[in-house]
C-alpha cells in the first residue's frame, strides 16, 4: 500500500477557492467569461469554484488523455471532448487541476486559441514546477507544490482516489 502524506486539508482547500474565486470575480466583472474545465481532474475545483463567484460565467469542458497508466506523462496528448460553447471573442479561463510538464495546457491553450477567444488565460490549482518542460503563464495558480505525485480532490492514479476531499502526496 503506498503512503498518504496530507497536502491540503478540507479547509486549506476552501479558503483558497474562495480566494481565487475573489480574484476571478473582480478581474472579470462586466465581461462574458466562459470558464474550460479539463476533465477528469479538474471536476471538483471547478464545481466548487463556480459556487464561490460572484459574476455569472457560462461553464463548458474539454477532455484530454495523456498520461497512460502510473505517474509519467506519455507525452502524447490526444483530445477526448471538444469544446461546444462558441468561443468566438469571449473571454476565455481554462481550469486545470494540475500543471506538471506544462505539455497539457500548452496543448489546450493551443487548441482553444483556434476559436479566435478575446482571451485566454489559465487557473490552476496545483503547480506543480519540479519538471516543468514548457514556458506557460498560470494567470490564477492556487498552491505552488515542489515534488511528487498527488491524489484526492479530482485527481487520480490510474482512476482511483479522486473522490477524496482531501490533497494528499501518494508515496511509493
Ligand atoms: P502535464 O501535461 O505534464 O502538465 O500534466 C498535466 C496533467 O497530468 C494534469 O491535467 C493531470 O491530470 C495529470 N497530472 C500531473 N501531475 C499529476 C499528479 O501529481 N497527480 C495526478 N495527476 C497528475
Ligand atoms: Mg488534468
Amino acid at each position: 500500500m503506498p503512503e498518504f502524506i496530507p497536502v491540503l486539508g478540507k479547509n486549506e482547500i476552501q479558503n483558497i477557492v474562495a480566494q481565487i474565486a475573489r480574484k476571478i470575480s473582480s478581474d472579470y466583472q462586466g465581461q462574458e467569461l466562459i470558464l474550460i474545465g479539463v476533465l477528469k481532474g479538474a471536476f471538483i475545483f471547478l464545481s466548487d469554484l463556480v459556487r464561490h463567484l460572484s459574476i455569472p460565467v457560462k461553464v463548458d469542458f474539454v477532455g484530454v488523455s495523456s498520461y497512460g497508466s502510473g505517474t509519467t506523462s506519455s507525452g502524447i496528448i490526444r483530445l477526448t471532448r471538444k469544446v461546444e460553447i462558441d468561443l468566438t471573442n469571449k473571454d476565455v479561463l481554462v481550469i486545470e487541476d494540475i500543471v506538471d510538464t506544462g505539455l497539457t495546457l500548452t496543448y489546450i491553450v493551443d487548441y482553444l486559441k483556434t476559436f479566435s477567444p478575446k482571451t485566454v488565460k489559465v487557473c490552476a490549482l496545483l503547480d506543480k514546477r519540479e519538471r516543468r518542460s514548457q514556458t506557460i503563464k498560470i494567470d490564477y495558480a492556487c498552491h505552488v507544490v515542489s515534488e511528487g505525485f498527488l491524489v484526492g480532490y479530482g485527481l487520480d492514479y490510474n482512476e482511483d482516489y479522486r473522490e477524496l476531499p482531501e490533497v494528499y502526496h501518494l508515496k511509493f
